[in-house]
């Protein structure tokens, strides 16, 4: 049971407020992803990435970040506060909005050894389909994951 109701903003550019918390998260929870952290900044900007952001207040409680690529998705990053977990906050939002879009499938890629989200996305009908090894910048390998829409 979420604790609290959160709204659903699905946006395709962040306010500074939103960036910042972005960057913060990303760097303290995501740090294998990156070489440096301005690199984080610079991706979050890039046009062609869209967000679906869960908040309280000001406050950001669950985020997604994403590419729209023709009739796929990719899903690039997901993230709900430590605070919130466990609570269908993630499953309930991708619900909500990714898996209502007209496409093909929904791709994903997570780190080997994240078994939280590898089983995070079993559960919610992604399989797994590879292993890139050496795909992060810390060396360690990316497991792929993909769930059919239409
Ligand atoms: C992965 C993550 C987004 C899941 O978010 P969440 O809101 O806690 O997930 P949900 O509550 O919607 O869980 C749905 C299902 O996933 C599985 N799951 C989620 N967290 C789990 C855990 N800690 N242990 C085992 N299974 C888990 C369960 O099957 C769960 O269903 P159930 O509670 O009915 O058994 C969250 O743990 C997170 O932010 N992790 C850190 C960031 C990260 O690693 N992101 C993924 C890589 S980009």
């Amino acid at each position: 049971m979420l604790k609290k109701q959160y709204k659903v903003f699905e946006v395709e550019t962040l306010t500074p407020s939103e960036k910042a918390q972005i960057v913060k998260i990303e760097s303290e929870e995501f740090e294998y992803s990156y070489k440096n952290i301005e690199k984080v900044s610079e991706l979050i900007s890039s046009e062609n990435h869209k967000f679906i952001l869960r908040k309280f207040d000001d406050e950001i409680v669950f985020y997604c970040i994403y590419v729209l690529l023709v009739d796929e998705i990719e899903i690039y990053k997901i993230w709900v506060n430590p605070n919130e977990r466990r609570s269908g906050l993630a499953h309930e939002t991708l619900a909500l909005t990714l898996f209502k879009k007209n496409v093909k499938q929904i791709v994903a890629e997570v780190q080997e050894e994240n078994n939280i989200a590898r089983k995070f996305y079993k559960k919610i009908g992604f399989e797994e389909i590879r292993i890139r090894n050496n795909y992060y910048y810390d060396g360690s390998n990316c497991v792929t994951l993909i769930k059919k829409i239409i």
